[in-house]
């Protein structure tokens, strides 16, 4: 198979937010480069494509339920490449891994109820929670020996005030896939407690070949899981994405949120789901996906590392998320922004909405093609140098 991450799409001029969305959400000029929101500048799996191909043939468009055969597709997923069984009627269709959050927080919790986030965390996490007027409890991630890992300290004194925990696994922007000691404490705090764990998987299975993914429901029957296909085949456009909830008197709640607010599957959200979860030539475009992320990610790390080594970098476990620290360099986080913007011409998310110990930081999306990426090394090492960053 051709390498996958250098056949990119041109996908500047195509309405898309990550390209296009500069100029039009940020008035930037072209020649700035594209780094943030967290799709990868990649084509599907062809076997997706045709699918999508074949359904949007027949014509057929009207309104649509989530499909058994979509739901069993899930089922099947989970098995095969995690370990859990997963009852097919457990599975709910969310138009959004987001959205099937907010609903989640909205049919379990109350206004004021404590909801509990581990920042740095994916900035939806603490909006969601305050937005439907939930108190946010932190229990910050701590930085031991240059990785993060849990505060279980902070967790459990979270925990005291909340109903429900939204995890991040693997974590989005840190890049950890926790270990199953690791999802064994939260669970044992959890259940000590009497809190809900609400898992946001999304990244999973990008984990990389060396690193391996524990669905936290395997270890506790109760755990409700949100994910979909989208950031693995980098589908995240059709909102195609689900929810598994084992417990059935939640189920009903959820459903009953959803109904409120319309939720329905696009007639191609089940068939994107079905070609990615049950074709086996997606799974193996998903292997060698992973293995060269996994591959660009390292040599990225090492030329930032040789070259601009006054920033320090957190080695992801999945994905394409690097979480950079800026520290050394003397701006603040707005000052930094409009340097980045203005003078290196890059775009990366800012560390700030992620919580407040974001401030120092960036978030590098290295899912493009490696000249991109090189050409964004050469304005950092040649901005720090001008400026005397160094
Ligand atoms: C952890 C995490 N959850 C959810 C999402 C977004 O999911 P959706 O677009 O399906 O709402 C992202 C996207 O970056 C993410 O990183």
């Amino acid at each position: 198979m051709k390498s996958i991450l250098q056949q990119t799409l041109e996908r500047k001029g195509t309405d898309s937010v990550k390209w296009d969305g500069l100029e039009r959400w940020f008035h930037l000029s072209e020649d700035v480069l594209p780094l943030w929101v967290a799709d990868i500048d990649i084509r599907t799996a062809p076997s997706i494509s045709e699918a999508l191909a074949s359904k949007a043939a027949s014509g057929e468009f009207g309104y649509t339920l989530f499909s058994r055969e979509a739901q069993s597709a899930v089922s099947s997923w989970y098995g095969r490449r995690h370990g859990l069984d997963v009852d097919p009627t457990h599975v709910l269709f969310s138009s959004g891994v987001v959205p099937g959050l907010t609903h989640i927080v909205e049919a379990l919790t109350a206004v004021g109820d404590g909801v509990v986030i581990q920042s740095p965390v994916y900035p939806p996490f603490h909006e969601l929670v305050t937005g439907s007027k939930r108190e946010l409890f932190d229990a910050p991630l701590k930085i031991v020996e240059g990785r993060y890992e849990m505060d279980f300290d902070a967790l459990e004194d979270a925990m005291r005030h909340a109903k429900m925990f939204l995890l991040c696994s693997p974590h989005n922007p840190v890049g950890r896939v926790w270990t199953e000691e690791e999802l064994s404490r939260v669970v044992e705090l959890a259940n000590k407690h009497d809190v809900i764990i609400v898992a946001d998987e999304i990244h999973a299975d990008l984990t990389y070949p060396s690193f391996e993914h524990t669905a936290i429901n395997k270890l506790d029957p109760n755990v409700i899981t949100v994910s979909a296909p989208s950031k693995a085949f980098n589908i995240a456009g059709l909102f195609a994405s689900y929810i598994i909830c084992p417990e059935e008197s939640w189920r009903k709640r959820i459903i009953k949120v959803q109904n409120k607010h319309h939720v329905l599957p696009t007639p191609f959200a089940n068939t994107a789901i079905i070609a990615a979860y049950t074709d086996p030539r997606a799974e193996r475009w998903l292997q060698q996906l992973t293995t060269e992320l996994e591959e660009q990610m390292a040599a990225i790390i090492e030329r930032i590392q040789t070259e601009l080594p006054m920033l320090t970098v957190y080695r992801p476990e999945a994905s394409y998320l690097l979480w950079i620290d800026f520290s050394s360099i003397p701006l603040s986080s707005e000052e930094r922004k409009k340097w980045l913007h203005d003078e290196v011409r890059l775009f990366l998310s800012p560390g700030t909405p992620f919580g407040e110990s974001g401030d120092d930081f960036e978030r590098m999306n290295i899912g493009t093609r490696r000249e991109l990426l090189d050409e964004a090394i050469e304005r950092l090492v040649s901005q720090t140098k001008r400026n005397a960053f160094v």
